[in-house]
């Protein structure tokens, strides 16, 4: 995951205004690097990764060799089993498009439980466009997930706001990042 996604990845570093926050949690985190990379581009942050506990070694091996482990700690646990982590920013790369509707909107619903007032929640895949006509990659990346997973299914940024405003977020914003991925940003 980490050589598809590191492009968002840094992207997201970069583009997000992070001088606004102080702490992250990088749900579904795998190897981390999404963490890391927040972490290299904005020295002022902390944040956790979290992930099913058998991730922990490759985290924090990869966290060590980027050089941010003393900012940058794994959380152990399941989505599906806790609330998440409190941050002011929680991220979720390829974690929606894994599940079915309403687990998608029980994820978005923890995140919102997990900010505070003024935090945001950061989701980013293939996106898909809204009238369906432009994002290849994301309606075949869509495909893939129907044969693939039982319920999972990528969506468009329409679609993740609405979930979004669902779960009780105040604003929201689709952000393009590079080639067929956006992010759908979402502040309490
Ligand atoms: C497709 S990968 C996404 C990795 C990374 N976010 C990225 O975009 O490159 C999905 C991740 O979700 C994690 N995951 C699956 N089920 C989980 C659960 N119940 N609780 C926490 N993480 C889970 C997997 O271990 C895996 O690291």
């Amino acid at each position: 995951m980490t050589g598809i996604s590191h492009g968002a990845n840094s992207t997201i570093a970069r583009k997000f205004p992070w001088k606004d926050y102080q702490t992250f949690v990088d749900v579904g985190t795998a190897q981390g690097d999404l963490a890391a990379q927040v972490a290299l581009a904005n020295p002022h942050l902390t944040g956790q990764g979290f992930d099913l506990p058998e991730v922990a070694p490759i985290f924090e091996e990869y966290v060590a060799t980027v050089g941010v482990a003393d900012r940058v700690s794994f959380s152990a646990g399941s989505f599906f089993a806790q609330p998440l982590p409190k941050a002011d920013v929680v991220m979720m790369g390829h974690i929606l498009h894994d599940w079915d509707l309403p687990t998608k909107q029980m994820l978005v619903g923890r995140a919102f439980d997990a900010v505070p007032i003024g935090g945001a929640f950061i989701v980013y895949e293939s996106i898909i466009d809204d009238d369906r006509s432009k994002n290849a990659f994301g309606l075949m990346m869509s495909l893939n997930m129907l044969i693939e997973t039982p319920g999972g299914f990528d969506y468009t940024g329409a679609d993740c706001a609405g979930w979004m405003r669902e779960a009780g977020f105040s604003s929201t914003r689709v952000e393009p990042l590079v080639g067929p991925d956006s992010m759908v940003i979402g502040i309490k």
